[in-house]
């Protein structure tokens, strides 16, 4: 029996049947039969996964840095200077790596309302990563020397903010690839960058805001 030859789909759907070639299928019976074991069994694809074990394992290390801020603020108290200094260095970080999801989102807004292209959304992600990635990098090591104060629930939220904006950052890297990659992207895929997308919001507003609430 001829092979036939088998392609992954464009998308990272699950569905890939055998090919529906007329005459292709053997005749009912025994005859049938014996065709039939000589027909080659095309294991349905494995759905890609959104993100993979890998990139999920990274995602989570960034709360690993962040936890090791945590216990550096708790140790450092840093003359009125460097606080100072740390405030300012502080705020250009939100304006550097909020301002920079804010633009990517922006674009993914544009497009959901059919204004712009889904390529576009993923050349700004990329192109925004380093900004995105210095912004909170750098609120992360200026917030270690602003003297937080963990007895406080909103801190603990704020810090726990950071923590879903730095895992999240990582899977929408992940994600934004994957959807530069395809031609048709899946809906599971896109559903998954849009999900993404507002969790990432969220968690850069709520912080800003607790940030805000905090200041001194
Ligand atoms: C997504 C990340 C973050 C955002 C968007 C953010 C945002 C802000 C904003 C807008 C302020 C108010 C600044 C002002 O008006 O002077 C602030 C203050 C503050 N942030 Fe953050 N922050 C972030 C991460 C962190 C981290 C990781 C820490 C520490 C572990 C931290 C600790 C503080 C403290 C202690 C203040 C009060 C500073 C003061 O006025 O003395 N922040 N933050």
């Amino acid at each position: 029996m001829r092979s036939w030859p088998r392609r992954r789909p464009a998308s990272d759907g699950a569905a890939l049947t055998l090919p529906a070639v007329a005459g292709a299928l053997p005749p009912a019976g025994p005859a049938g039969q014996a065709g039939l074991a000589g027909l080659a069994v095309v294991a349905r694809p494995q759905r890609e996964p959104i993100v993979t074990r890998a990139e999920l394992a990274l995602a989570f290390s960034t709360l690993i840095v962040l936890a090791g801020v945590v216990l550096g603020s708790a140790l450092v108290r840093p003359p009125p200077a460097v606080h100072t200094a740390a405030q300012f260095v502080h705020l250009a970080c939100v304006v550097l790596g909020l301002g920079s999801v804010l633009a990517v989102d922006w674009f993914g807004l544009r497009w959901q309302l059919g204004k712009g292209t889904l390529r576009e959304v993923v050349t700004t992600a990329a192109a925004l990563a380093v900004p995105i990635w210095l912004g909170l990098g750098g609120l992360m090591l200026s917030g270690m020397l602003l003297s937080p104060d963990y007895a406080s629930t909103i801190t603990l939220v704020k810090v726990a903010m950071v923590g879903v904006a730095g895992v999240v950052g990582v899977l929408a890297l992940a994600v934004s690839r994957r959807l530069a990659a395809r031609t048709t992207p899946s809906r599971r895929l896109l559903r998954a960058g849009l999900l993404m997308a507002a969790t990432s919001q969220l968690a850069w507003w709520t912080a800003t805001v607790i940030g805000f609430l905090n200041r001194s």
